[in-house]
């Protein structure tokens, strides 16, 4: 159950309210419930107990290191995709050797860095990055050790930019360049080959295509078994769904047991890398209305909360619950938008709200790619983050000010 109930008509996270957290921090601020996100990590891994695994979490959805440090105390491993995501991995205090390294650009000094600080995987997904992997590796006098990813050609049902597991994306491989990259890459002497990746989009709440991609990869793994080249793990990626609206999310314990069914008698260590469904209904973006304004037939509740801090909606046209946080009693149809100078800068359309100027809102479903792709897009600062654990909060990122945001900008010298 969720940790954002209404007590007294008024709508908290844990034990506090969160007219608290405004009076207390300003608005907008994300705010996060450290119980949901440690059940949701917890009912992950707990679900696959009974086969060695490991859960690395995809830093990417969330990655404050308030966030990292709470999942690296429960033992998880991270999914990263920079070298930016390293650094606050380590300086959350996560296990280096628990890491994955996915994405299709990395850089040399990015791979430099993970080799540094002993990643456990490197997940290829090029010839061209196999030998900069390589090439790197033999620089450092290190041994790799690596995944190639490979691209299952399923069609995940999920949102076009958020698909990843069709020919046509940019990511993985297809199984044949698959069996040529493990055929070189065990003649090379820094890399060490000792898994294969999969993931092909995120938001799935179809079960089918996952089991396609993973029966798509355990033959590909049985084919290279035949060629004596053995792997360690299996990773399936992210992707897992979750319920903004009315989505019938794979319940955790369905997903395991199929997946498990599904691997039949291979013991490879089985690596996950879910983002959204561990943090994403543990947060709300917390915002104020500024004020109402009547357009003709529209009303709009202009709030402090922006796309620049919650792009979601802009960019896939993404629908989040709005909550009141102390509800009235007249209701009336509000499309919600931000300050921002753009027509796409709306969190909601045709809601049913009892909202006055001044009252509080709650965007659900935030925890998840909502501060992690804010911006300072009109110049604004970016929004405070906030945890909650029971009756106490804490500030895990104060509020950007202008100083900030200009403090890495120069005007050009006087000319002479
Ligand atoms: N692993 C890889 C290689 C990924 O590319 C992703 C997400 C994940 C794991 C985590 O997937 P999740 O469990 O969170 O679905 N900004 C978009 C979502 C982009 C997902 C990108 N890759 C959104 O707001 O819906």
């Amino acid at each position: 159950m969720s940790s954002f109930q209404y007590i007294d008509n008024e709508l908290h996270a844990e034990d506090v309210s969160l007219s608290e957290i405004a009076r207390e921090y300003g608005t907008p601020t994300y705010v996060y419930s450290r119980t949901d996100i440690e059940t949701a990590y917890n009912a992950f891994d707990g679900a696959f107990s009974e086969h060695s695994h490991l859960v690395c979490y995809s830093v990417k959805a969330n990655s404050n290191i308030a966030v990292l440090n709470l999942l690296a105390e429960l033992g998880a491993g991270f999914d990263i995709v920079s070298g930016g995501e390293l650094q606050r991995v380590l300086k959350a205090g996560g296990d280096p050797a628990k890491i994955v390294f996915s994405g299709v650009g990395k850089s040399e000094l990015e791979i430099r860095m993970a080799l540094q600080a002993g990643i456990g995987c490197f997940n290829v997904e090029s010839t061209a990055e196999l030998e900069l992997i390589q090439k790197t590796a033999a620089e450092l006098d290190l041994v790799a050790p690596t995944s190639v990813r490979v691209n299952p050609d399923v069609d995940a049902g999920t949102h076009p930019y958020i698909a990843t597991g069709l020919k046509k994306n940019k990511f993985g491989v297809s199984r044949e360049t698959a069996l040529e990259m493990y055929r070189h890459a065990v003649t090379l002497n820094n890399v060490q080959m000792v898994g294969i990746d999969c993931h092909i989009g995120s938001q799935i709440t179809d079960l089918s295509p996952m089991l396609d991609a993973l029966s798509e990869v355990l033959q590909l793994v049985d084919d290279l078994e035949e060629e004596g080249i053995a792997l360690e793990h299996i990773d399936l990626g992210g992707g897992l769904g979750i319920c903004y609206k009315d989505e019938e999310p794979i319940p955790m314990t369905s997903y395991a047991s199929a997946v498990l069914q599904a691997m039949g008698k291979h013991e490879h260590r089985l690596l996950f890398e879910p983002g959204r469904s561990i943090v994403a209904n543990a947060g709300v973006l917390l915002s104020r209305v500024q004020l109402l304004k009547d357009n003709n037939e529209n009303h709009f509740a202009i709030v402090d909360a922006a796309m620049n801090d919650l792009i979601r909606p802009a960019l896939y046209d993404a629908w989040q619950e709005v909550s009141e946080v102390s509800p009235g009693n007249n209701r009336q149809t509000w499309s919600v938008v931000g300050p921002v100078c753009e027509t796409g800068d709306f969190l909601a359309h045709n809601r049913e709200l009892a909202i006055e100027a001044g009252d509080l809102i709650a965007i659900r479903s935030s925890g998840a790619y909502g501060f992690v792709m804010s911006s300072n897009y009109n110049s604004r600062n970016r929004a405070a983050e906030v945890i909650i654990s029971g009756s106490q909060h804490f500030c895990v990122r104060q509020r950007e000010t202008i100083e900030d945001q200009i403090r890495l900008e120069r005007i050009l010298p006087a000319t002479t």
